[in-house]
């Protein structure tokens, strides 16, 4: 028998409860989220509609009716005094969202001001606190054309309440169910950002403040922790993980049993609300809270706006939107605030949310769908990198089908697998990437772990050479070199660009087809284009073939370190090429250098001089050098420089302030004609700092880290051999 309607939304209520339990679970209780935020969004809304569909389905268990979230054992729990809520998502994520936000505000305050309007005509100009409880309803007459709103970012990290008992904090807890929530001061205490003590300078402080706002962890610091914990890894340590992301990175460190632990996290933190307050607070709207709250002593965001009318709403979105991928730490949107407290207290709360705020969130960043097959790319250096196919899905604003797998030991970390349902993301102009599978959904018949050495059988998936994976490093390379068809129109747009050799107009689209119709094979065919058979490919005008020709032909001319780096040698970068030209003089001198002599050069270590011998020994990395000379590749020799006559070779020298005679250039070349390195900061790899009068930081800091401080006489005795 078919079930009827409402049974079969009961039963839909009943599976939505389970999935979203359990999901929230894993979010805010284990910091460990199971799906995107998107996706949980999605489901909750659905849990919605069916409730309100059904009054009857709604129990008071249900997800919708708290927040997700409960103490964890080994934290005292704390009572929230003034409940910690949650704030409604406008679920349409276009500026349509904002207007329907500030459509809802201005109806329900027309609502609720029409009987009193009359009365209200008359301006009453006195200020009123919410948080006097004989304030009347009404005490300005309101334009409800514009409404005064606070527009907010809307920072992803963790709630936190703060309670400040004589200016002095005495605890704070996490949301946790938005009831009550875990007692976290000593975790809280070590964080720079939050003031333990108030500051009563320019606001007065009342005798209980509670503080709300959000723990989280900026970008840089998040990538540094992760640098160290790869340090640490490398170096042996065992039980040590790298960071997923910031926000449960911020979570995880808050709700840390041992506080050393939080400390190191490098937590930061932005205020925004109140929580209890006694009656003496001088703050009547959400704007003059802000500054109440800095002139406390707390960091509150540059970017909150005061808004008048939707239209600025819509503005503030679009504006942060532009600038969310260059933000120091992450936001999933932002959030709009009815600035005036007296109009939050008519418009009060719905349920559990307050109908004077709403979240406007951006697009999903991350969005689910399932791994077709993991292709295998090589790039210009013959890097093999993993990349995931992907059945198209809508992220970040573009449609992707490919997502990167970085290498092999990332993508057997995240064991992605053909058939696997992924979390995908695309942030900005960042290359898609796999976040992590969703193993729950693993099928049985689920493709094997990922092993790339087998799946290509050790050859090169287009030249068939010998692929190879160094000690150290972590993506496999095909050693085909020049000759790899793959790497061969990276290399030969890499020797074409405008750091190397230049030769304007020669780019992607042009070495796709002069390679594809097999024209150019390797780089010195470019120069044996004529221009007749430039011509005949299709859509180059006569003239444009000219012009090729002519910027070839330019290019022929060119210097030493330009060549150098156009042949793209593994870790010989620009600043290297220049080392190595200037060190060396001649092309030949290099090529004929042992390893010892190579190390001899500044800042050439072990692995730059293997990857220089290692491409000079290839026959066929020869023969394009010479090739290329005969088509009339030219450069200014220089002379090779004599280590005798180097006596700072390998040091690292600073300089800083005004020396009494020598200009900061001639002190420089002189120092670099005795082959030291000039550098520009100091750091522990500093070999001399050389002050003059008004040196500043840079002298503090060699004085910390112990460097050697030489005077004007001091440099010359060292120049000339002396010290
Ligand atoms: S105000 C009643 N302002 O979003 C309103 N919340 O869903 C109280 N959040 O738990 C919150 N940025 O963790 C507010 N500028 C902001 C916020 C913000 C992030 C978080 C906060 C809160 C959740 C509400």
């Amino acid at each position: 028998m078919l079930s009827s309607p409402f049974e079969s939304a009961a039963d839909a209520v009943r599976a939505l409860h389970v999935e979203l339990h359990r999901f929230a679970h894993a979010y805010y209780t284990l910091d460990a989220p199971l799906v995107p935020d998107a996706e949980y969004d999605r489901l909750f809304v659905e849990l919605q509609a069916l409730e309100a569909e059904y009054p009857s389905l709604k129990s008071a268990d249900s997800p919708t009716q708290r927040v997700g979230g409960a103490v964890l054992d080994g934290f005292e729990a704390v009572r929230h005094r003034v409940p910690m809520l949650s704030i409604r998502t406008e679920t349409d994520t276009t500026e349509q969202g904002a207007r329907a936000f500030d459509a809802r505000v201005r109806k329900e305050l027309i609502k609720r001001a029409q009987p009193m309007q009359v009365a209200a005509q008359a301006k009453n100009a006195s200020q009123t606190s919410i948080f006097d409880e004989n304030s009347p309803l009404v005490t300005e007459s309101i334009d409800l054309d514009a409404i005064e709103y606070v527009a907010e970012l809307k920072f992803d990290g963790l709630a936190i309440n703060l309670r400040y008992e004589q200016g002095a904090l005495v605890v704070a807890a996490t949301r946790g169910d938005g009831e009550s929530g875990e007692v976290v001061t000593q975790n809280i205490r070590t964080i720079g950002q939050i003031p333990l003590r108030l500051n009563t300078d320019r606001q007065a402080v009342p005798e209980v403040l509670e503080v709300r706002g959000e723990v989280y962890m900026r970008r840089d610091d998040f990538e540094a922790l992760n640098e160290r914990q790869r340090a640490k890894i490398s170096a042996g340590a065992s039980g040590e993980k790298t960071f997923v992301n910031p926000r449960n990175t911020a979570a995880g460190a808050v709700r840390q049993l041992d506080p050393a632990i939080a400390a190191q996290r490098s937590l930061s933190f932005f205020a925004y609300a109140l929580g209890e307050v006694s009656s003496d607070a001088q703050v009547d709207s959400q704007w003059a809270l802000s500054q109440a709250l800095a002139a406390w002593g707390f960091a509150v965001s540059q970017h909150t706006r005061l808004c008048v009318g939707a239209d600025a709403l819509v503005a503030f979105h679009a504006d942060v939107a532009a600038q969310r991928d260059s933000l120091p730490f992450d936001i999933d949107g932002v959030v709009y605030k009815v600035n005036s407290f007296e109009q939050q207290r008519q418009l009060g709360f719905v349920s559990r949310e307050p109908r004077w705020a709403v979240a406007h969130k951006y697009p999903a960043q991350e969005q689910f769908t399932t791994v077709l097959a993991i292709d295998i790319q090589v790039g210009r250096t013959g890097k093999l990198t993993p990349v995931a196919k992907l059945a198209p899905v809508f992220v970040g604003g573009v449609t992707v089908t490919n997502a990167t797998l970085h290498n092999e030991d990332e993508a057997r970390r995240k064991d992605v697998r053909v058939g696997d349902t992924v979390v995908v993301r695309r942030a900005g102009d960042v290359i898609p990437e796999v976040v992590s599978v969703v193993l729950d959904k693993r099928a049985g018949d689920a493709g094997e772990a990922f092993d790339l050495y087998k799946r290509l059988g050790g050859r090169c998936p287009d030249c068939q050479s010998p692929i190879v994976r160094e000690d150290g490093e972590a993506a496999w390379r095909c050693t085909g070199g020049l000759f790899c068809p793959a790497q061969r129109k990276q290399a030969i747009l890499h020797f074409a660009q405008r750091r190397a050799v230049e030769v304007e107009g020669l780019g992607e689209k042009l070495v796709d087809q002069l390679v594809d119709a097999g024209i150019v094979k390797t780089i010195p065919d470019l120069y044996r284009l004529g221009l007749s058979s430039l011509a005949a490919l299709e859509r180059m005008a006569e003239k444009s073939a000219q012009n090729i020709v002519d910027a070839l032909s330019r290019s022929k001319t060119t210097t030493l370190p330009r060549f150098l780096y156009g042949l793209g040698i593994r870790n010989v970068g620009e600043s290297t090429a220049k080392d190595l030209a200037k060190h060396f003089g001649t092309l030949d001198a290099l090529m004929a250098a042992s390893q010892s002599e190579l190390l001899q050069v500044t800042d050439v270590g072990p692995i730059v001089a293997e990857s220089l011998l290692q491409f000079f020994a290839q026959a066929h990395n020869r023969e394009v050098i010479h090739q290329l000379r005969a088509c009339g590749l030219n450069w200014p020799e220089g002379v090779a420089r004599d280590a005798s006559q180097q006596p700072l070779l390998g040091c690292t020298v600073v300089l800083t302030g005004t020396l009494p005679t020598l200009g900061r250039d001639a002190a420089k070349d002189m120092l670099e004609a005795a082959g030291a390195k000039v550098a520009g900061s100091v750091s522990k790899k500093t070999s001399y700092v050389v002050a003059g009068a008004e040196a500043g930081s840079k002298l503090d800091k060699a004085r910390e880290l112990g460097i050697a401080v030489l005077d004007e006489a001091g440099l010359l005795a060292l120049l000339a051999g002396g010290a």
